[in-house]
């Protein structure tokens, strides 16, 4: 294939609090990584790099290995760094083959529909970055401690979803130059766009909001229950 997707799943998960790496979670009998990995492999074939805590590679290979099928292959598992870029740094360096087009995806966003992945993919060229949003739909506010300093123009706003779609050869500079920066991004497209390239939003879902507290690990139990029934 010429799509890599990088699921990102090494981060410790401090606010869900659930007593594992979040990535290992479950949300019914699965998994919040197996539920991730089966929507990557719902979608269109793709070279699949899971990016795991240190220790728990074993782990994630097993769940890959059940997302994959026959297509385990096209699968690959490497360890994490402690922040997001250098996990997903850590994912560009495990590529190969011929890969032309990237795309960064948190394993947090367990339920993201395949058509998402799919249309975000075939959005991206040669020098585009694309990503999935949603409108803001809370009323935002401009504070300083506990003066409301003025109102926010929720026209201008959308909220960035995954999976983050990127040209390989642009990504892989504007990684290099984050690194040789110094900055930590938390966010692939602000990396991308801190090097001068362009990036365009098209719809996401509300299926792929990201799994954060308890609370949205409520929302994935009654997803998948509303499903089920
Ligand atoms: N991530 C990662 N490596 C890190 C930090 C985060 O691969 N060092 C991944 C997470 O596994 C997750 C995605 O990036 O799929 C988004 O991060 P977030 O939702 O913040 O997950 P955690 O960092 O695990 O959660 P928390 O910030 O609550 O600890
Ligand atoms: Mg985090």
């Amino acid at each position: 294939p010429d799509t890599a997707i990088i699921v990102v799943a090494a981060g410790s998960g401090t606010r869900l609090d659930a007593g594992a790496p979040k990535a290992f979670v479950g949300i019914d009998s699965h998994s919040i990584l197996r539920h991730a990995l089966d929507g990557v492999f719902a979608a269109s074939p793709a070279q699949v790099i899971v990016v795991a805590p240190a220790g728990f590679e074993g782990d994630a290979e097993t769940e890959l290995r059940a997302a994959a099928g026959d297509r385990v292959d096209l699968g690959r598992v490497v360890t994490g760094g402690d922040t997001r870029q250098r996990s997903v740094a850590a994912g560009l360096d495990a590529l190969w083959g011929d890969v032309t087009r990237v795309l960064v995806h948190d394993a947090a966003r367990a339920l993201t529909p395949p058509e998402v992945i799919d249309a975000v993919a075939a959005a991206v060229d040669e020098a585009t970055g694309v990503i999935p949003t949603l409108p803001v739909i809370d009323t935002l506010k401009r504070v300083d401690g506990d003066a409301v300093v003025g109102p926010i123009d929720r026209s201008e706003l959308a909220a960035a979803q995954t999976p983050q779609g990127f040209p390989r050869a642009l990504l892989e500079s504007a990684y290099e130059a984050a690194l040789t920066a110094g900055v930590d991004h938390t966010d692939d497209a602000a990396l991308f766009a801190a090097a001068g390239h362009r990036v365009r939003q098209i719809a996401g879902s509300a299926r792929g909001f990201k799994i954060t507290t308890p609370a949205d690990l409520e929302r994935a139990r009654h997803m998948l229950a509303a499903v089920s029934e």
